[in-house]
């Protein structure tokens, strides 16, 4: 089992947040509670994260460090509904899988033709992909799930499937040197129970690549918070 409880995703950091006060909240009224579970429901969400913000942080994401092409191919690991798929050029052939059936559903509802969604784990993985065969490998929202031997697991996996040169790209929530006392408030909330600092995802992530560029972007949402991208290449 994986560092997430399936079947009760939390989708993205801020949804991540907003469940994971549910659980540390216990006086919280039976209303509240029931709307912090809506998020966990893929259009809640979405809408929730058009208020938020998250939408220009997601594009900026692919055009700032994923930079796709078209032709391209992607997976996206723990892909949730699929928003990714919003931002990419129509020439990319788009691979999603997600241990959430929920998300897949949405995905293959949403974006039938334009990419193909499955649902498993990555423990599991997709029988059939095929080695070397990947331009990118997207982990957006994943790493911090997983302990490190998850982790470990999900990056030599993605280092497998990647072509020589192939690059992959994570962002994940963060605890760094010189953060805001909010950002880190609002994290230490998320529910993934594996936030870390930028050095230790880039210790990971020197395990299966031999390259590592990292990023930490703050002030990016409408709430205080701080993301850690990583772009990670192998030359072979
Ligand atoms: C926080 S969500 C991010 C969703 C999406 N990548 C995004 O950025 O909107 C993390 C996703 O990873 C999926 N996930 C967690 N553990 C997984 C595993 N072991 N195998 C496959 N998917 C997993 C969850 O179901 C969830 O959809």
């Amino acid at each position: 089992m994986n560092g997430m409880e399936r079947g009760m995703c939390g989708e993205d950091t801020i949804n991540d947040f907003l469940i994971g006060l549910d659980d540390r909240i216990p006086r919280m009224s039976d209303r509240a509670r029931g709307v912090y579970r809506l998020l966990g429901w893929p259009r809640f969400y979405e809408a929730f994260q058009q208020v938020l913000g998250a939408r220009a942080l997601r594009k900026r994401f692919v055009d700032d460090f994923l930079r796709p092409f078209s032709g391209a191919r992607l997976l996206d690991v723990g892909c949730g509904p699929g928003s990714l798929l919003a931002d990419l050029p129509s020439g990319v052939e788009y691979i999603g899988f997600d241990v959430n059936p929920r998300y897949i559903e949405e995905a293959q509802r949403r974006y039938r033709g334009r990419g193909r969604f499955f649902c498993a784990s990555i423990e599991e993985g997709l029988p059939g992909l095929g080695q070397n065969t990947f331009d990118f490998v997207v982990a957006r929202s994943l790493l911090h799930h997983l302990n490190d031997e998850e982790a470990n697991q999900l990056l030599a996996s993605a280092r497998r499937h990647l072509r020589p040169g192939g690059t992959f790209v994570s962002s994940d929530p963060t605890f760094h040197d010189g953060q805001s006392v909010m950002a880190r408030a609002v994290i230490s909330f998320d529910r993934g129970r594996h936030v870390r600092s930028p050095e230790a995802y880039r210790s990971l992530a020197e395990g299966s690549f031999d390259s590592v560029e990292m990023r930490v972007i703050q002030g990016a949402l409408r709430i205080p918070y701080s993301h850690c991208v990583m772009i990670a290449k192998s030359s072979a």
